[in-house]
């Protein structure tokens, strides 16, 4: 029985790192080091989750090719439930490349079949026998978009509770989609929503943080905003809490937030306090930035636990509500 279902993007992520800043054309440019591994927001939060002690369920679209196989052989190897994703179409897996600097980063992606999954290709019975629905990378979904609302709907009225990651618009539109389908009326159907700070301000249209997280509270029932390296803020009604994750030695952001997400859904589904949610997804975070990708970190769970109960007691917070 799976708790949490995801329908999401799966694609493999090319990290290329040390390479310099400005790309100069018909030059052979070397990078210092690489990881292969998986990426796509949807697929670390599968993951990660998963680690975590969550049962959780994929419902993806994958070419048949290596690519596809790789991710998905990531996901089962973790214990994600990857039956609903469906293979053999005529494109191929998407994949990201990704270079990474000390203040930004870049970001190249080929979607592949993450722009072909479509409402028809859902089984709605999966879905609706999970207790929690997760969508991540909203503006990526270009076929299922005009039905991600329908979907939201559906999963509310079955009495599942769902949460939403946007991440980046590559079209820099934020609100309105081809197919009309609105993100703030989605918000509707929403109990936690997770985008990081670049992404609130963009979706109120506002370059101030403030003013966001005002207009999103709002919108959202729980709105949590994820600040990098510093305090990730978690706003419920007239509460709000702010913590900064810890320091950590920094091999790439990769997958961060995605990471965070899973960290705070994983005890938010285990009626943790909102407060513990939001200190518990800083540290799952911050221990995913100190190896390559998002889920390299995720491989070892004894390793990963030593790290979770090491930060929450030095944070004095007591027990840690989380078996592993
Ligand atoms: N340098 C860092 N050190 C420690 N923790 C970090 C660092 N960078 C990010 N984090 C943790 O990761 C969380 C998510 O970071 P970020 O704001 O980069 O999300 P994001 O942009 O959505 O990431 P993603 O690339 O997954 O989409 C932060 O709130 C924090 O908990
Ligand atoms: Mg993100």
């Amino acid at each position: 029985m799976i708790e949490v279902c995801i329908v999401g993007e799966l694609n493999l992520d090319l990290i290329l790192y040390g390479l310099p800043e400005h790309l100069s054309p018909d030059r052979e440019l070397l990078a210092s080091d690489m990881a292969f591994t998986l990426g796509s927001s949807s697929g670390i939060f599968a993951h990660n989750l998963c680690v975590l002690g969550t049962k959780v369920g994929f419902v993806s679209k994958i070419g048949s090719d290596p690519l596809g196989k790789m991710a998905l052989e990531r996901l089962s190897a973790v214990g994600v439930d990857t039956t609903h994703v469906k293979q053999g179409s005529t494109l191929s897996t998407g994949l990201t490349v990704v270079l990474p600097h000390t203040r930004h980063r870049y970001m190249l992606t080929y979607p592949g079949t993450m722009f072909e999954m479509q409402y028809s290709d859902i089984d709605m019975n999966y879905v609706l026998a999970a207790r929690h629905l997760h969508l991540s990378s909203f503006f990526l979904h270009r076929a299922l978009r005009p039905q991600i609302l329908n979907l939201f709907r559906q999963a509310k009225e079955a009495g599942l509770t769902t949460s939403l990651d946007t991440n980046d618009d590559p079209e820099d539109q934020w609100r309105m989609g081809p197919g009309g389908s609105d993100l703030h009326d989605l918000l509707k159907y929403v109990d936690v929503f997770l985008p990081n700070e670049r992404e609130a301000k963009k979706i109120v249209g506002t370059t101030d943080l403030a003013q966001a997280l005002n207009r999103l509270a709002e919108l959202s029932k729980v709105l949590v905003v994820k600040c990098g390296s510093g305090s990730a803020i978690c706003r419920a009604g007239d509460e709000q809490w702010s913590l900064a994750p810890p320091r950590v030695s920094f091999v790439d952001d990769v997958g961060a937030g995605d990471t965070f997400a899973a960290g705070f859904m994983h005890l938010y589904l285990r009626e943790g306090k909102l407060e513990d949610c939001l200190a518990f997804a800083n540290i799952a975070a911050a221990y995913s930035v100190t190896k390559a990708g998002g889920t390299e970190a995720f491989r070892d769970r004894a390793e990963l636990s030593t790290f979770m109960r090491q930060q929450w007691s030095s944070m004095g917070r007591g027990i840690i509500p989380w078996k592993d």
